[in-house]
């Protein structure tokens, strides 16, 4: 089985996550600025991980995504950090990406991420500490069970299609 965690980060968040998640995989994590393009078709199981951005995946990632060629019946997983919200819309919006290239999406997994904002206050700073140790074990062990379901299919899962015979 081979798979490939591919990331986008800008201030390191996703990129903890997606070295947890590559650990439980077994693999290391990639960025999405170095990722092989030419690796990606011999893939069993293409696991993406992007901040939250304006309540969805990032525009680096949804244009990486876009890149991929179809890979009908390959494994696709999905990963995201985020401020406070936006998640749910985010793993959806990459499962219907991953989906229109054929590939069979396992579901994802989201932690808070560590920001800094500007407020009436002045700078702050936000989910301090996030992702935490608890968090990345979570990812670690949620990168293991992707193992189990990313197995190429053998020619006997196949369903061989009924032939009509003539009597
Ligand atoms: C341009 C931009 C847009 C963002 N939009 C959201 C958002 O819609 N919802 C949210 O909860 N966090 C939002 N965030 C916060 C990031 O998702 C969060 O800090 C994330 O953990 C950053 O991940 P990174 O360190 O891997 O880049 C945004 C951050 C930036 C820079």
């Amino acid at each position: 089985m081979s798979a490939l965690v591919i990331y986008h980060s800008e201030s390191g968040n996703t990129r903890k996550l997606a070295q947890a998640v590559a650990t439980g995989l077994g693999v290391a994590a990639v960025s999405l600025e170095s990722v092989d393009m030419t690796r990606v078709p011999d893939c069993d199981l293409i696991c993406v991980g992007t901040p939250v951005q304006y309540g969805g995946p990032s525009r680096a990632v949804r244009k990486f995504i876009a890149r991929m060629p179809a890979m009908p019946g390959k494994r696709a997983a999905a990963f995201c950090t985020m401020h406070a919200s936006g998640d749910a819309k985010t793993i959806h919006q990459l499962q219907l990406l991953f989906e229109a290239k054929g590939m069979v999406f396992l579901g994802g997994i989201s932690a808070r991420g560590w920001s800094r904002l500007i407020g009436r206050i002045g700078p702050r700073i936000f989910n301090r500490g996030r992702p935490n140790q608890e968090e990345l074990a979570g990812a670690e062990a949620w990168g293991r069970s992707l193992l189990s379901q990313s197995q190429p299919l053998r020619p006997a899962d196949v369903p061989v299609p009924e032939v009509a015979t003539t009597p």
